[in-house]
Formats: C-alpha cells, structure tokens, sequence
C-alpha cells in the first residue's frame, strides 16, 4: 500500500480562506439597529448587519407582500419604494435604510380603500398568480406620482413599459399590465 503524503502538495490549490463564522459556530452574528420609516409608521428594527432589506421586511417584520424571486437584482418582484423611488429590495442593505423612507405594497392603499392601481388592475386582470404584482404595483405608484409632480398631462405605453422593464412577469404577457396602469393614469380603475 502506498504512503499517503502527511501534508498537501504543493502544486494543489490553496484552500479557500475560512470564514470567522464558520471557524467559531457559537460566535453571536452582529447586529444593527435601525431606525427608519415604514409606511408611514416610525419602526426601529434589531436585525444581523448582513441582511438585506427585502430580509428585514420578510422574515423580520413579517410583511410578506414584497416577493423573494431571483434574490439577484434580476426579477422584480422585491420592489419597494426608497425614499420614494423603486429599488430591487434584495439589492438593498438593510444598514442603507437608516433614517430613509421605505414603502411597500402594504403601504399602497389609500384611506383604507385599495389604490387606483390595485383597482385597475384587478379590473383588467393584469394580475394572474400575482407573484410579480407587488412588484409592479410599486414600480407603477412611482411613475404616476412622478409625472403628477412633473405636471404631465398624458402618458404613453412606452413609458410605462420602460418604468417596468425592471418587473418580471411569467404570466400576463404585460398587455393588461400596461392597460391597467394607463387606467389608473385616467383615475379610471
Ligand atoms: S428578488 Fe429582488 S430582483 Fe428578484
Ligand atoms: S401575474 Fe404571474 S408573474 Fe405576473
């Protein structure tokens, strides 16, 4: 039988750094305090400094209407509202919301009545499996308000496509997405 060398060979690869995590298990993970906004309630959050803020908002305060799909900044469906602009909340470090404005579709309705968007888009049946919609909603809310700010006085399919090209949908072929937006836009939900 052959001697099996007692050390590594030179030529083999060096092996990969070990985490401080992974050398000691019982290590506690660090935490932060956060103190942001969130629609429209003053919330302060303890929460491992490494989670994202689509984590914080999941599997901290239980707010399950922002979606995880790809979890890489690909699909969507974690669209949130930071300091009232659409971002994919997955790509979003929970430490970067502190003292900043967060809005999710929970925050969407409007004195207890669901939102134009959610209106028209339960009218035109833009959402199917609905898995994408929280997404949208959000992206959609962003674009309105803005262009009511701005004074705009129509709107037109492109622009809307291009304010949700960010938003994957496996299911609606995007037409009634977009008819229930221009709705909303009209105040016709
Ligand atoms: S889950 Fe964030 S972009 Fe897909
Ligand atoms: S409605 Fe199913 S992914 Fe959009």
């Amino acid at each position: 039988m052959a001697n099996l060398p007692d050390s590594p060979s030179p030529l083999a690869p060096a092996a990969p750094p070990v985490s401080p995590a992974i050398q000691s298990p019982d290590r506690p993970v660090q935490t932060s305090l956060l103190r942001f906004e969130l629609n429209g309630e003053a919330k302060t959050v303890a929460a491992p400094a490494h989670w994202t803020l689509l984590e914080i908002l999941r599997y901290e305060l239980r707010l399950t209407g922002t979606k995880q799909g790809c979890d890489k900044g690909d699909c969507g469906a974690c669209t949130v509202q930071l300091d009232g602009k659409p971002v994919n909340s997955c790509l979003v470090l929970a430490l970067d919301v502190q003292g900043r404005t967060v809005k999710t579709v929970e925050g969407l309705a409007v004195g207890g009545q669901p939102h134009p968007l959610q209106k028209s888009f339960d009218k035109r049946g833009a959402a199917q499996c609905g898995f994408c919609t929280p997404g949208m909603l959000m992206s959609a809310e962003a674009l309105l308000r803005q262009k009511r700010a701005r004074g705009d006085e129509g709107i037109e399919t492109l622009e809307i496509a291009e304010a949700l090209s960010g938003n994957l949908c496996r299911c609606t072929g995007y037409t009634k997405i977009l008819s229930a937006v221009v709705d909303a836009w009209r105040d016709k939900p």
